[in-house]
């Protein structure tokens, strides 16, 4: 099995509100950026990483990819000024593969056991993506007054990676810029085109470090995935 993986890393982290990028927060003297990109280093199916870069931080992305020695980065491509834009500068990138997955740079706690099985079900079905059936009860809230309790039983939270088969994704992401579409993930570009996407259960410790209190969170997934107990 073979796989390239596109990881989006060229946001700003504003809603982290560290005064620089977050994939740039160290977490156990690592930064995020470095944790993600040591699982994809380490899986043998892995057969190239494109990281996708805000221009600016090239020389600092360069420096510690050779710091911490992450040897399968084959290409640092520019991003664009939304996700939907810098996956797409990614894509581009793509070689000698017939499947690529995609993978935001601030989600750390990916295991090497679900990316293989996320592989396996894209290369049999063109499509598929990890996510979790919510716990919470869902409302929908206009200005703060209930409309409705949403039925939760059919609702799943989804994260990534999203694996496809590349010509497939290349495809979604060409008409939807042609139509102007933004999607908030990739997989909405390949429903929009009638396709089916297959949803592997996921774990909930597959964070995405969104805002200051995600950092508490990381630090307890980091300790337990050594082997440690924070509780
Ligand atoms: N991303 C990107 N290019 C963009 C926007 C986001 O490559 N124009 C990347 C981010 O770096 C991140 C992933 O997409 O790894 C998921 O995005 P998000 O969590 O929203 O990160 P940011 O956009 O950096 O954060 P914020 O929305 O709070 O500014
Ligand atoms: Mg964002």
């Amino acid at each position: 099995m073979d796989y390239q993986v596109v990881i989006p890393a060229a946001g700003q982290g504003k809603r982290m509100n560290a005064g620089m990028n977050k994939q740039f927060i160290e977490l156990d003297g690592k930064p995020i950026i470095i944790h993600t990109l040591s699982v994809f280093e380490q899986d043998d199916w892995c057969k190239g990483i494109i990281l996708v870069i805000n221009e600016q931080e090239r020389a600092h992305f360069e420096k510690m990819l050779k710091q911490f020695q992450i040897k399968k980065v084959v290409a640092l491509v520019s991003g664009g000024s939304e996700r939907q834009h810098s996956v797409y500068n990614g894509l581009k990138a793509v070689q000698h593969t017939d499947t690529v997955l995609i993978h935001d740079g601030a989600r750390p706690f990916i295991t090497i056991a679900k990316i293989h099985q996320l592989v396996e079900t894209a290369k049999e079905k063109g499509a598929a993506i990890v996510a979790v059936p919510v716990k919470d009860t869902m409302k929908r809230v206009i200005d703060h007054l209930v409309e409705q309790t949403v039925d939760r039983s059919s609702l799943w939270a989804v994260q990534t990676p999203q694996a496809f088969c590349v010509s497939l994704i290349r495809e979604a992401h060409e008409r939807a810029n042609a139509e102007g579409f933004i999607g908030t993930d990739d997989a909405s570009l390949v429903e929009r085109m009638g396709k089916e996407v297959v949803v592997i259960e996921g774990d909930y410790t597959n964070i995405k470090l969104t805002t200051p209190d995600d950092l508490l969170f990381a630090k307890a997934i980091l300790c337990s995935m050594k082997g440690g107990s924070y509780v």
